[in-house]
């Protein structure tokens, strides 16, 4: 299946892309995990990324769709993925439209996290993410007391933009610019709302029952 997800700042997409991608064997595409492996490997291209990620603004879309357009010509992505985080307004999802037209496939379905501000703000205070296999945590939804990933023994982090300031300033940037790409895909008949809210498990399970419907 080629799937995309979408939802405000710490929605959940990428604690159901984990569980989802696994699920169904195709690769998770995530735009923000790409630009932070770039930014902490010291690449160009995260010098290039960096100062519109810690201000909570989206990086110019030459840079990303360049990114993505590479990202999904790989052998692994023939065959399905998920993209978390892309695309993050209307030039991006048109844009890809095109990318996939000139692979002869398109998107089966567009899932949208709803969930509301406060418990958006509530999630992403406490999230913290490991820094050898990527799993993200929540300090007090998953009883953390130290900072050690239960799954790999790595050591977990806290992000740059998760300071409250900055998260403000993203979900404005999701208002803005990222809800027009949920009418568009509303247009395209392609679009599931799900609701975000209550234990992570029973989101996965809320979402594979939406990917098994729209087969
Ligand atoms: P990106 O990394 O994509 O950030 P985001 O969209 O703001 O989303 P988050 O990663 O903050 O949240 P999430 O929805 O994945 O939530 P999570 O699962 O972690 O982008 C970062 C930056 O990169 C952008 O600001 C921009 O600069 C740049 N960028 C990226 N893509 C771009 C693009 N296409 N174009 C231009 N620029 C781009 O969950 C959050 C917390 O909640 C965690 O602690 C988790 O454990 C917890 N949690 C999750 N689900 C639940 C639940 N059901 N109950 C309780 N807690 C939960
Ligand atoms: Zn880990």
């Amino acid at each position: 299946m080629r799937i995309v997800l979408v939802g405000p700042p710490g929605a959940g997409k990428g604690t159901q892309a984990q569980f989802i991608a696994s699920h169904l064997s195709i690769p998770k595409i995530s735009t923000g995990d790409i630009f932070r492996a770039n930014v902490s490997g010291g690449t160009d291209l995260g010098r290039k990324a960096k100062e519109y990620m810690d201000r909570g603004d989206l990086v110019p879309d030459e840079i990303t769709i360049a990114m993505v357009r590479d990202r999904l010509a790989e052998d692994d992505a023939q065959g399905g993925f998920l993209l978390d985080g892309f695309p993050r307004n209307v030039p991006q999802a048109e844009t890809l439209k095109k990318i996939l037209d000139e692979f002869g496939v398109r998107l089966d379905i567009v899932l949208e996290l709803v969930v509301d501000e406060d418990e958006v703000v509530r999630r992403l205070s406490g999230r913290r993410t490991c820094t050898k296999c990527e799993k993200i945590w929540h300090v007090d939804f998953d009883d953390k007391q130290d900072d050690i990933c239960d799954d790999c023994g790595g050591r977990l982090f806290q992000r740059d933009d998760d300071k409250e300031e900055v998260v403000r300033h993203r979900l404005e940037v999701y208002k803005e610019q990222t809800e027009p790409i949920v009418q568009f895909y509303g247009d395209e008949g392609i679009l599931v709302r799900i609701d975000a809210t209550g234990p992570v498990d029973e989101v996965t399970a809320r979402a594979l029952d939406a990917l098994r419907r729209s087969e």
